[in-house]
């Protein structure tokens, strides 16, 4: 573990999909910083509470809570609640996603609105939501993929779609919102181990193959660049992705 750095101070944050995966490592490196973290998981209660005690038990303030992002209620009811729990919100970080891979004869329409509805339009709702609580100086980053931006391997269109899709919303609102000193960003992951993309995966060796050195990356090496960019110090970064796959890309 890096030394901390205390960044986040009497800052608010509310994380997608935090319970499991990037989303966890996110959740405990913005504590970690002394931000108040709110998070969601979509049904795994064991694993969201196995990082709110953990952040708890190091003396910092979480609260896990249970909300589809796929539905649209559920999110902005969380948030709405979160917003008033905590007074406010400083980060929103929509990092829940669903991996969905098959090639283009076989996907339906209820996949296309399922991929849609949690990895494009959760960004949209949740943000919206989050607008109504938040600040000047206010932070929002999407969890996009490098696959937004190469597609290197098939069965991804879909998915690549709806990340991309990511990217045109960051930019839009990076316009609207700059005049309140509010940023927004995506972050665009490679490979990295979760349970969704394990290491030791079936496409793994492949993956490895496109990048600058055979490895996947840590939640912890994404959690890092989400730290700076929804730091004060990234005030400048407005509008932008920022790839973070060992040259997968390049
Ligand atoms: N891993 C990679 O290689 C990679 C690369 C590029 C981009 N990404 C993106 O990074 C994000 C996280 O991926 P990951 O690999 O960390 O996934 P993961 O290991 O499967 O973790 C998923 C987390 O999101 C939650 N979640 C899933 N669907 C949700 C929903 N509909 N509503 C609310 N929460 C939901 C899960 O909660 P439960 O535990 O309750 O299900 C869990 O906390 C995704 O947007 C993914 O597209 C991942």
């Amino acid at each position: 573990m890096q030394a901390a750095m205390h960044r986040l101070v009497g800052k608010k944050a509310f994380v997608t999909g935090g319970s499991r995966g990037i989303g966890a490592g996110i959740v405990c490196r913005l504590a970690r910083e002394d931000a108040a973290v709110a998070f969601t998981y979509r049904g795994r209660r064991d694993a969201a509470e196995r990082v709110e005690q953990e952040i708890k038990k190091s003396g910092g303030q979480a609260i896990a809570i249970q909300a589809d992002s796929g539905d649209p209620d559920a999110l902005t009811k969380a948030v709405d609640h979160v917003a008033e729990e905590l007074e406010g919100i400083d980060i929103f970080v929509s990092s829940a996603g669903t991996l969905l891979f098959k090639p283009i004869e076989q996907f339906t329409l209820e996949d296309f609105n399922h991929i849609v509805a949690v990895d494009l339009r959760a960004a949209y709702v949740g943000s919206k939501t989050v607008l109504k609580h938040m600040g000047k100086g206010g932070r929002i980053v999407f969890i996009s993929s490098n696959i937004a931006d190469h597609a290197a391997l098939p069965m991804t269109s879909l998915y690549s779609m709806a990340k991309a899709g990511l990217d045109g919303l960051c930019k839009g609102m990076a316009r609207d919102l700059g005049p309140k000193e509010i940023t927004v960003n995506t972050v665009h992951p490679g490979p990295i181990s979760t349970d969704a993309n394990p290491e030791d995966g079936p496409y793994s060796k492949q993956l490895k193959s496109f990048m600058a050195s055979p490895k996947f990356g840590k939640a912890e090496d994404v959690a890092g660049l989400v730290a700076y960019l929804v730091s004060d110090e990234a005030a400048f970064a407005s509008g932008a992705s920022y790839r973070i796959d060992n040259a997968f890309a390049a």
